[in-house]
């Protein structure tokens, strides 16, 4: 983005919607429906415009190729929002997520280490025997008829795989009532999107009950989260094969701490590292399988079509049973791809400019919140044909030239750049795994079909009232 200031307008011409004196246009934002809200304003006032919230204008832009180049153009230009990275330091975890400049280079190298896919390859066991613990899960529900709330349901999968992958303990949320970290973690998003969206920081000065009950949470989530570390150093101590072969997250990171290249991270890091793969990796796989299952339910010859796949593949199986044959579901995966699509879990990126830089004709000066509204260009029919329609052909290769346009580069449900998500991978390998393996046992319907699914931000973006009913395949 070039540096010329001449003939550019400045923020305070942008366009925007009309707000109070003082409080802008914080009455008019219910925060559970706030990325709606702001799509809505994008539609009325075109691909930037500005918002107030209390005393801080927010620049909004929804044009794909400018939200992409932003995105690209970190840790330099662009970084994620300065409140984000106070919150969460102010909670005790800034890891990669919230981190910026060289803290966050070191952090991203380990993360993404221990997320890429030879790791995954290793961690294929514990995913497909975690799957056939889902399995037996929901055929309780499919003798009993008990109606579920499925993002909740669900939730308890990518816990137990999560957990795995963080520290290898299999905490076994499936099977038993939940273990009191996960009550815990359930604490943490609520809260930090209150914050994060509060004109002034009021838990500086006055707690409410939710703001002591997370703080209470976080020092029961520290103490489980360090005796993980202190067992998985002993362990290694114990067994110091386990360096040249790590087989989680936790065993890579205390690893590299012994070699030249990861001498710089510290404990510090690899506790708010732990906790940052828990929270990042639970909630939104979770809610994308939860909203790729409501999909299911609404197209029954779409269910059936992907059912048709995996018998095909696995058949008498009733799970996948390798890495591999995940990636020989092409209709399961266009089926994720339309729903991450129409449904993403992270609607909304909050970054800040780090410089004055040139946005779509305006000039946009240094520390200025802007938000990229991330899931705009993929419905919006300039990047993508009929874009209200779930339509899953689409992603297929062999689908007819006639549904142009189709802009995978509007399609951004995992961010793009730098900063890209690094549990990607495993995200697409869990949200198959379950799709087939719920395909091959189960019929599901919702349990009350006159109730709308509405979507809810919380953080993450997840389907409310998705409560459903399983049974054994007919
Ligand atoms: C469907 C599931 C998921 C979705 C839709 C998703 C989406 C995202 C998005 C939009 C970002 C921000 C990207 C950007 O700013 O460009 C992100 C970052 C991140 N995600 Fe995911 N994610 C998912 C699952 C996971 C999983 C399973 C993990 C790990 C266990 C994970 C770990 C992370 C981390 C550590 C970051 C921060 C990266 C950084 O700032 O460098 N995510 N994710």
């Amino acid at each position: 983005m070039s540096a010329v200031v001449s003939n550019l307008k400045s923020v305070s011409e942008m366009k925007g919607p009309q707000g109070l004196p003082i409080i802008g246009n914080l009455l008019q934002v219910d925060i559970e429906k706030f990325h709606l809200q702001l799509e809505q304003w994008s539609n009325e006032y075109g691909p930037i415009y500005k918002i107030k919230m209390g005393p801080r204008e927010i620049v909004c832009i929804s044009d794909a190729e400018t939200i992409n180049q932003m995105l690209r153009d970190r840790p330099t230009t662009f970084r994620r929002r300065r409140s984000l990275e106070t919150i969460i330091d102010e909670m005790g975890f800034n890891g990669v997520f919230s981190s910026e400049g060289d803290d966050w280079k070191r952090q991203r190298k380990q993360v993404a280490l221990a997320l890429n896919s030879a790791h995954l390859h290793q961690f294929t066991p514990k995913l497909l025997a975690t799957t056939e613990t889902l399995r037996k899960h929901w055929l309780q529900y499919a003798e009993t008829g008990e109606s579920v709330d499925l993002c909740r349901d669900v939730m308890r999968y990518t816990v137990d795989v999560t957990t795995q992958l963080a520290f290898g303990v299999n905490v076994n949320t499936l099977e038993t009532d939940g273990p009191i970290i996960q009550q815990q973690l359930d604490k943490v998003f609520p809260v930090l999107a209150r914050r994060i969206n509060a004109p002034f920081p009021y838990w500086r000065y006055f707690r409410f009950k939710r703001d002591r009950e997370l703080d209470k949470a976080l020092i029961n989530i520290r103490e489980t989260i360090n005796g993980f570390i202190a067992d998985c150093r002993q362990r290694m101590a114990d067994n110091p094969e386990i360096h040249a072969a790590p087989t989680n997250f936790l065993e890579s990171v205390i690893a590299a701490q012994a070699t030249e290249d990861g001498a710089e991270f510290t404990n510090d890091d690899i506790y708010a590292n732990v906790l940052t793969l828990l929270l990042a990796g639970e909630d939104t796989t979770a809610n994308t399988i939860a909203w790729a299952a409501h999909y299911l339910i609404q197209y029954p010859e779409y269910f059936a079509r992907a059912r048709a796949e995996v018998d095909a593949l696995i058949a008498p199986e009733v799970s996948p049973t390798d890495y591999q044959q995940l990636s020989k579901l092409p209709f399961i995966e266009a089926f994720a791809n339309e729903t991450m699509r129409l449904k993403s879990i992270a609607p909304l990126n909050g970054l800040e400019t780090n410089e004055a830089v040139e946005l779509l004709g305006y000039w946009v000066p240094a520390n200025t919140p802007v938000l990229a509204l991330t899931r705009h260009p993929a419905i919006d029919k300039s990047n993508f044909g009929e874009p209200a329609r779930f339509n899953p052909e689409r992603w297929l290769k062999t689908q007819s030239p006639n549904q142009c346009p189709h802009n995978t580069q509007a399609f951004l449900p995992f961010g793009t750049g730098p900063r890209f998500c690094p549990g990607r991978n495993l995200a697409l390998a869990e949200i198959k795994i379950v799709l087939a393996m719920l395909c091959r046992n189960f019929d599901l319907r919702l349990t009350n079909p006159d109730i709308k699914i509405e979507e809810k931000l919380s953080f993450t973006m997840l389907p409310k009232h998705l409560d459903v009913k399983f049974s054994r395949r007919a």
